[in-house]
């Protein structure tokens, strides 16, 4: 089996993720939090330790900072609520995922408007644009670092600086560049940075959370029990109970403490490094095939680890069916989510093949694949 779809949810994971998540469900599995018994303060540690990893990952001095949330959606929607008001105006970008196009589409009948800064193919977004967009009643800027459909990078750090400008908040969805690409709040001028703990962090699926600047206030998606100021009816107000009410993913924590602590001890330059010669790799291959159409650029240092294609005029699920059925290569088609993007590169009824490695795939494995390419190409030669 060849696993190409990483951007979905890396596998495989570090073995180091397993155990730590083993030796939580064996040797803790107390409640963090809830409690003074030995077993809830070593879940309490375990969180706690998590927290300290991901505030140094991304240049933060208070762990407190980081909370914790199911996966990436689920942050970002917490970003989002716990910002905007009735009468509140959102610009974000045509490159969108579904985790950001529905919930800004939910608050827009609660009176929030959205400016969606459009691009087109190889000019995905113009920063005059996005000036232009700005109104009085403008509260933050949201936008994905990376599309998960070409893999594209969009320039954070001068949306972020154009948003300062302005002084509006500047959220980004790290979805596809959290535990690639090195994202330092300190330096870039981002607000709200939201990451899935699943993909490119390697921790296991049910993890996610939210990194703030110090000074940007939520108000919570969800209310209830922390653990703290039990004898109040109202939801504390400081971090990170404010945004973490009920029982926390104690064994997915576990497993995303270790996989960042692997990610750190490795260095991300060698992980991107080595995810950039995979897409060359297949950039290069597949763009000697004839049928082979890439979407993005052809320069995969320009790009997140995804490489997105079409053959012909083929439909792209039964090009992933056949890849998967004949060749055991796990590859994503469709609309990966994302239906504004493939508006834009007018793929909205084709789809497009996601090929996504891992620092962990082989470059014999991306070598079957294009060969895989190559052979439904001539497969089907009469009808692309
Ligand atoms: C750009 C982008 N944003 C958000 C998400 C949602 O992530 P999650 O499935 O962890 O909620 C994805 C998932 O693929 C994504 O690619």
């Amino acid at each position: 089996m060849i696993y190409l779809d990483n951007a979905a949810t890396t596998w495989p994971k570090p073995p180091e993720v397993v155990q730590a998540m083993a030796d939580f469900m064996i040797n803790m599995g107390g409640n963090s939090g809830r409690g003074t018994h030995s077993a809830s303060i070593q879940a309490a540690n375990v969180v706690f330790d998590t927290r300290v990893e991901l505030a140094e990952l991304f240049g933060l001095k208070n762990p407190s900072r980081i909370a914790f949330t199911s996966n990436a959606t689920h942050a970002i929607n917490q970003a989002l609520v716990g910002l905007l008001y009735p009468g509140d105006h959102v610009i974000t970008s045509s490159l969108e995922h579904n985790a950001v196009v529905r919930p800004l589409k939910a608050l827009e009948r609660y009176g929030v408007s959205v400016t969606e800064v459009s691009g087109e193919p190889g000019n995905e977004f113009s920063l005059e644009h996005y000036r232009q967009s700005f109104q009085k009643n403008t509260k933050c800027v949201i936008t994905l670092h990376a599309s998960n459909v070409t893999g594209t990078l969009l320039p954070i750090e001068e949306i972020g600086k154009i948003a300062g400008e302005h002084g509006v908040k500047y959220i980004v969805d790290a979805a596809q560049t959290a535990g690639v690409f090195d994202i330092d709040l300190e330096t870039l001028p981002i607000d709200i940075l939201t990451f899935p703990g699943h993909k490119g962090l390697l921790g296991p699926q049910g993890t996610g959370g939210l990194a703030l600047r110090e000074g940007v206030n939520l108000k919570p998606l969800i209310y209830g029990g922390t653990g703290s100021l039990s004898e109040s009816e109202n939801q504390p107000d400081f971090l990170p109970d404010a945004l973490e009410s009920g029982t926390l993913n104690g064994v997915g924590i576990a497993g995303l403490g270790a996989s960042v602590q692997y990610l750190r001890s490795l260095g991300l330059h060698v992980i991107r490094k080595r995810e950039l010669e995979l897409c060359q790799q297949l950039i290069d291959g597949l763009s000697e095939i004839p049928e082979v159409k890439i979407y993005g650029e052809n320069n995969a240092l320009n790009r997140a680890p995804i490489v997105s294609f079409n053959i012909g005029s083929l439909d792209s699920m039964f090009v992933a069916d056949r890849l998967d059925q004949v060749y055991g290569i796990r590859s994503r088609a469709g609309m990966h989510c994302a239906p504004h993007a493939h508006r834009m590169f007018k793929t909205i009824s084709q789809g497009v093949i996601r090929f996504s490695p891992s620092h962990f795939t082989q470059s014999e494995e991306i070598a079957e694949a294009i060969q895989a390419v190559r052979n439904l190409a001539k497969e089907f030669e009469r009808t692309v």
